[in-house]
């Protein structure tokens, strides 16, 4: 008989059952999200789009423990993330996660490289994370960058670094907020080049949130949020007919 699979190991990296965030607005209830039940597999990339207001960003704050649920149950990576104390969830975040946002926010006094050890100082010593910073900066691209101030960085060279960042820690889930936001589409394509490649070589989970089709064709799987609700859950293929889709 062969031995009984891990659990954690069968656990998908990320389970939200019933998760529902409502915001008081005057005498109003804001539906930010509603009873949601999303399953992501470990090693899974997945899109999550939608129009703006349709609980991206809710639901990317609910997975790293930046927001807590009106109800329901989140777990990621093992962890209930939604019954956490603030000081497990800051460890949670920076052992697990990285955090790519529509603008890095770089401290511009500090070159590329001081940006990724500043970032990680609590959790690690000046010398050993240099090392890595420099190595994760080298394999973005950017090992001729690593002395440059943000002011020095083209758009989608900042937002590299900030991969580079998220990176840092080795963490298995990456959540990324529209980060290709701002950039235009060639520099896009060059964005998601390098996610696919990280994710290749990082054995990561993904979870972006995009308004953009050809980000989302990046994922395995897309979910179209609407008004705080998941509209159909679809595989996305990758050669299929995308445009029939209500993307924004
Ligand atoms: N702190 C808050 N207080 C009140 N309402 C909020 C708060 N945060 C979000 N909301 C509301 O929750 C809903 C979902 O917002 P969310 O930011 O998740 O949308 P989004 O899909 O990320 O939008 P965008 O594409 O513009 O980033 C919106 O109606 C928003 O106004
Ligand atoms: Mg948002």
């Amino acid at each position: 008989m062969s031995a009984p699979q891990s659990l954690p190991e069968r656990l998908p990296a990320i389970a939200l059952d019933g998760v529902s965030r409502t915001y008081a607005s005057g005498t109003d209830v804001v539906h930010a999200l509603a009873e949601v039940d999303l399953y992501v597999a470990r090693g899974e990339a997945l899109a999550v789009t939608g129009p703006s207001g349709s609980g991206k960003t809710t639901l990317l704050n609910l997975v790293s423990g930046l927001d807590r649920p009106t109800d329901g149950t989140i777990n990621v990576l093992g962890t209930h993330v939604d019954g956490a104390a603030e000081r497990e969830l800051a460890e949670f975040r920076a052992h697990h996660l990285g955090l790519v946002f529509q603008d890095p926010h770089l401290l511009s006094g500090l070159t590329a490289l001081e940006n990724l050890v500043a970032a990680r100082l609590p959790w690690g010593r000046w010398r050993e994370l240099q090392v890595e910073a420099r190595a994760l900066l080298v394999e973005l691209g950017l090992g001729d960058r690593l002395d440059a101030p943000p002011s020095r960085l083209s758009g989608g060279e900042r937002q590299r670094v900030g991969l580079a960042r998220a990176l840092m820690g080795s963490p298995e889930l990456l959540l990324a907020d529209e980060p290709t936001g701002n950039l235009d589409a060639a520099t896009t394509e060059g964005l998601i080049a390098v996610l696919e490649a990280v994710r290749r070589d990082h054995d990561l989970t993904i979870v972006l949130a995009t308004h953009d089709p050809a980000v989302a064709a990046f994922a395995d799987r897309v979910v179209h949020l609407a008004g705080g609700r998941i509209d159909g859950e679809q595989r996305l293929d990758r050669a299929g007919p995308l445009e029939t889709r209500a993307l924004e």
